[in-house]
């Protein structure tokens, strides 16, 4: 005879689970090549994917060396501390290497803040139109998130200071913005910055920040000295190539990070992962060609789209969002042409697709490919 209690909900164990957590929406990534590929019988080598915001050039030379280098040695945990991760970045950045958690890609570290500083019922706040992960993590710890509207299609910085609140912990800023590409000047941001309370913590996420002109980088890791509450995450999977190996990092104050390193998995970046990413940050030339190739990329698009007569938004981040109309129908026909973009309506842009910034031979087949999707 069973001893278990009438109440629990033996035919259906999600039930188990905090309502909050059966109520979070998936996160719908670009779809895979080979999936595409095996729907359409076409080879992959035909098939073109803009989707995801990653280098369509992949990691360097150096890199591809240091992870075949890195394979001899699978059979051992990797540092789970990531010495010569973070003594690079440290030295890269001004930062002690105590100021740096690493993370299994930045989603991981917006996770990390999100598990350290989130109780049930408490807020976060983040813009319209911005990354979905934030909505996600906040759902996920029982929390509330406070969308506030946005200005331009970008963060109104101010509109998001004064939708916090006494119960706000977490404040999320992208900056470029993925999927808007719009971006706010550092005067701005720190200002922002300065005006939140210390009792709230500010995530500045700086996925796409290596695709800025220099002159237009933040001094955002020297920030965090001056501001204890701020987190800055930035990643390896966007302009370094090397989205497939998970690797990113946050720079704070040294006891905000003793509290990530707390709740983070003891090895969350694979040893690959690590060898890749310091051998990708010394090659400073080949993030400097990347972002040529994408500023060239990004006018070949723009021009492509007069010429089409869309309109779309100017970008600081290497993709762009166009406006095409019915977008899940231009989406659907430029996926059997055997090319993969983003639609955006679950971003509250449901006239928007938005394209990453490929090869030039992949941008003009895009281009080519969306004047027939849309002349149906
Ligand atoms: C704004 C922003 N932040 C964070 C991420 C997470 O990237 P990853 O986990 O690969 O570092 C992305 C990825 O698309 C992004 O667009």
């Amino acid at each position: 005879m069973s001893t278990q209690p009438e109440a629990l909900p033996r035919s259906d164990p999600s039930l188990l689970a905090p309502e909050y957590v059966r109520g979070i929406a998936r996160y719908e990534p670009g779809k895979p090549i080979d999936e595409l590929a095996r729907e359409l019988g076409l080879a992959v080598r035909d098939i073109v994917k803009l989707a995801s915001n990653e280098n369509p050039r992949g990691p360097s030379q150096a890199v591809r060396a240091a992870i075949a280098a890195a394979t001899e040695d699978l059979s051992r945990y990797p540092d789970g501390n990531g010495f010569a991760l973070k003594a690079a970045l440290a030295a890269r950045y001004r930062v002690a290497a105590d100021q740096i958690v690493l993370g299994n890609g930045s989603n991981d570290v917006l996770e990390l803040v999100t598990q350290a500083f989130l109780r049930p019922g408490d807020q976060t706040v983040y813009s319209r139109h911005s990354f979905a992960v934030y909505p996600l993590a906040t759902q996920a710890r029982g929390a509330t998130g406070i969308e506030v509207p946005a200005k331009d299609y970008g963060h109104d910085l101010p509109a998001m200071r004064a939708a916090i609140t006494r119960t706000t912990r977490i404040v999320f800023v992208a900056n470029p913005n993925n999927p808007t590409g719009t971006w706010v000047a550092p005067p701005a941001v720190e200002a922002f910055i300065a005006s939140v309370p210390a009792d709230v913590v500010v995530v500045l996420d700086e996925a796409y920040n290596e695709y800025l002109d220099t002159a237009q980088n933040a001094p955002s890791a020297a920030w965090v000295g001056h501001y204890p509450n701020l987190v800055v995450s930035r990643t390896f999977s966007k302009a370094y190539g090397l989205a497939a190996l998970r690797v990113g990092y946050g720079i704070m104050d040294p006891k905000i990070a003793d509290l990530l390193n707390r709740v983070r998995q003891p090895f969350n970046v694979n040893g690959l992962a690590q060898a890749a990413a310091v051998a990708a940050l010394a090659d400073i030339a080949y993030v400097e060609e990347s972002r040529r190739l994408n500023r060239d990329g990004m006018r070949t698009l723009e021009e492509g789209f007069t010429a089409l007569g869309l309109a779309w938004l100017p970008s600081h981040a290497n993709f762009l969002l166009v406006k095409v109309g019915d977008a899940g129908r231009i989406y659907s026909r430029l996926l059997q042409l055997g090319v993969i973009v983003r639609p955006v309506a679950n971003y509250g842009l449901p006239e928007w697709l938005r394209v990453t910034i490929g090869l030039p031979a992949e941008n003009h087949r895009f281009l080519a490919a969306l004047k027939q999707a849309l002349a149906g």
